[in-house]
């Protein structure tokens, strides 16, 4: 007899379900009772004892189905020691939870945020099993996140439509591709998509580097440009303000988004028109992937084995194509971000990609 929770928590993405569907699917094959507490809408499921009892029949026919069937909410890190409005001590009452329930292990879903959590409530005491997931692939530890592969399909559909008709008008368009904090998904879908200029958050740029980079495509006789820019990109001038004076300048900003700011600069300085699409949030949304969903099933079969095991508080992630546990001790609060010295970043220098630096 097993008894676990399972939650997903933080934004969501393309594969959650399939990554629960393969925890369940291994663990009902390999145990003579299970059962499955659901917390709804991420930690506050947990906090507020808010779940629903389930079966390997509710995982059954979800491994194509976009969102998760649990709900999800953000629920930040910094104020989970914070009691809420009435007073109610957040940590206490997930184990509470935890406790009043019996459960064997909490297999939580989630990003960096919510791996933060995962990992104060391993040092709690409670047995955790982390599924990594993010379309921002900023996990430190795996090799890959769940989300990030549909993500890029996404984000270089939209691309590839941009593409069509920027060359039609020779225009020069901007696609702004998710990412606050990196630039993973702009990296690959700005190369998938054959973007002649990315910006990511770990490389800042020059804004007259930009223009050049425009301007030698036009003197090359290419009438349109394709710029591929992270929600996250960031001038050079605005890397060298302090963390304060940014923030400030961003709650102030007259921009909505940093794309436009760019749009704007480039009209000002070189006179040169140029259009903003945003795919936004339909880079998390419908089905996941093939990738993902092998991903997830090989994900989600690993963590049951933990499971079996009753080997508890670690990540399973993966590593040079095998999947791991690594204890989430050594990478809670870690960020996996792009270096702008990679290989890849060379390599897609040297194809005449601008990153703007
Ligand atoms: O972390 C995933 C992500 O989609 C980021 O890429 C993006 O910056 C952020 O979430 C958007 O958050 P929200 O859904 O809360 O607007």
């Amino acid at each position: 007899m097993k008894r676990i929770g399972m939650l997903t928590s933080g934004g969501d993405c393309q594969a959650l379900n399939a990554a629960m569907r393969g925890v369940v699917k291994a663990l009902s094959e390999n145990v003579d009772e299970l059962e499955v507490y659901g917390f709804l809408n991420g930690y506050k499921g947990l906090i507020y004892g808010d779940y629903r009892l389930l079966t390997a029949k509710d995982f059954s026919g979800i491994l194509t189905k976009g969102g998760t069937i649990l709900g999800s909410s953000r629920q930040p890190f910094k104020l989970m020691r914070t009691p809420d409005a009435n007073g109610l001590d957040k940590v206490a009452a997930m184990k509470q939870t935890y406790y009043k329930l019996s459960l064997d292990c909490l297999v939580i879903l989630g990003g960096n945020g919510t791996q933060k959590t995962a990992n104060l409530l391993r040092e709690e005491g409670l047995n955790i099993i982390h599924l990594p997931k993010t379309i921002d692939n900023d996990i430190y530890g795996t090799d890959v996140t769940f989300g990030f592969q549909s993500a890029i399909n996404i984000a270089t559909d939209a691309i590839d439509c941009i593409h069509t008709t920027a060359a039609s008008h020779n225009r020069v368009f901007i696609v702004e591709v998710m990412g606050h904090k990196v630039g993973w998904l702009t990296l690959y879908a700005g190369i998938a998509g054959g973007a002649d200029i990315i910006l990511l958050p770990e490389i800042p740029y020059d804004i007259d580097k930009v223009i050049e980079a425009i301007d030698k495509r036009t003197r090359q006789g290419k009438g349109f440009t394709i710029l591929a820019v992270a929600e996250g990109a960031i001038s050079k001038a605005d890397a060298d303000l302090s963390k304060k004076a940014y923030k400030e300048k961003k709650a102030n900003a007259k921009y909505p988004s940093v794309s436009y700011e760019i749009a704007d600069q480039i009209l000002q300085k070189a006179g040169v028109e140029v259009r903003v699409t945003v795919p936004g949030h339909t880079q998390r949304g419908g089905s996941p992937c093939p990738y993902d969903r092998v991903l997830c099933t090989r994900l989600g079969s690993a963590a049951a084995k933990a499971i079996l095991d009753e080997d508890y508080g670690y990540m399973i992630g993966m590593v040079n194509g095998k999947t791991k546990r690594i204890p989430l001790g050594d990478v809670a609060g870690k960020l996996k971000m792009v270096d702008p010295d990679s290989q890849m970043i060379k390599e897609a220098k040297r194809t005449g990609i601008s990153f703007g630096d």
